[in-house]
């Protein structure tokens, strides 16, 4: 296994459309991935094994600040090390200067354990965000000031994961 991380292109969709289906209960549909990918700005990822897509991640810019919106493995092909991988494109593109925001689920231990290991801190929530399950929605922050375990420069910060 060689895993590497390169742009994703607009033909790239359909295998990212599979694993989208396969990672998510509220999947997104083609036509919201070829919206995403044409945000001005967007970091779009691809994860490849020798050729084949098993991954993709996106991050867009939102006024000052960056949103993970996305971020997903093949099912059969996690806990190599992938998404890590292109996490850390992200943020070596983005640079410790950067804040970047995402949402999760409080079940989803894989996700916010990934998030936790590179400087992501809970910052406070949005109740009943997912309307499959009715979850609230958890909102973790990257900024200068989480990478130091503060939560200063993150804005309407509360800290206490419910
Ligand atoms: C979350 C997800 C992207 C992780 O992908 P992955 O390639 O398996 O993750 P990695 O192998 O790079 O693991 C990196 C870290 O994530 C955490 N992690 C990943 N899977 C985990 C699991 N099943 N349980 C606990 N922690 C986990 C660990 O901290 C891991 O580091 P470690 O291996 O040193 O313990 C993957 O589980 C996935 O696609 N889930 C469905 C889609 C999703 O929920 N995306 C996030 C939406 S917010």
């Amino acid at each position: 296994m060689t895993l590497s991380v390169r742009p994703l292109v607009i033909d790239d969709l359909l295998a990212v459309l599979k694993i989208e289906r396969e990672s998510f209960s509220a999947p997104w549909s083609l036509a919201m991935l070829i919206h995403e990918i044409a945000v001005e700005g967007v970091i779009a990822l691809a994860l490849e094994d020798e050729g084949a897509i098993i991954g993709y991640a996106f991050c867009s810019p939102h006024a000052d600040d960056w949103h993970l919106v996305s971020i997903a493995v093949d099912p059969s092909r996690r806990r190599s090390g992938g998404a890590r991988l292109m996490l850390l494109e992200i943020l070596n593109r983005l640079g410790d200067e950067s804040r970047i925001t995402l949402e999760v689920r409080p079940s989803n231990v894989a996700a916010i354990g990934l998030y936790e290991q590179h400087g992501f801190l809970f910052a406070g929530a949005r109740p009943a965000y997912y309307p499959d399950s009715g979850e609230d929605a958890l909102i973790m922050w990257r900024t200068p000031a989480t990478l130091s375990g503060r939560l200063d420069d993150v804005p309407n910060a509360e800290p206490q994961r419910k």
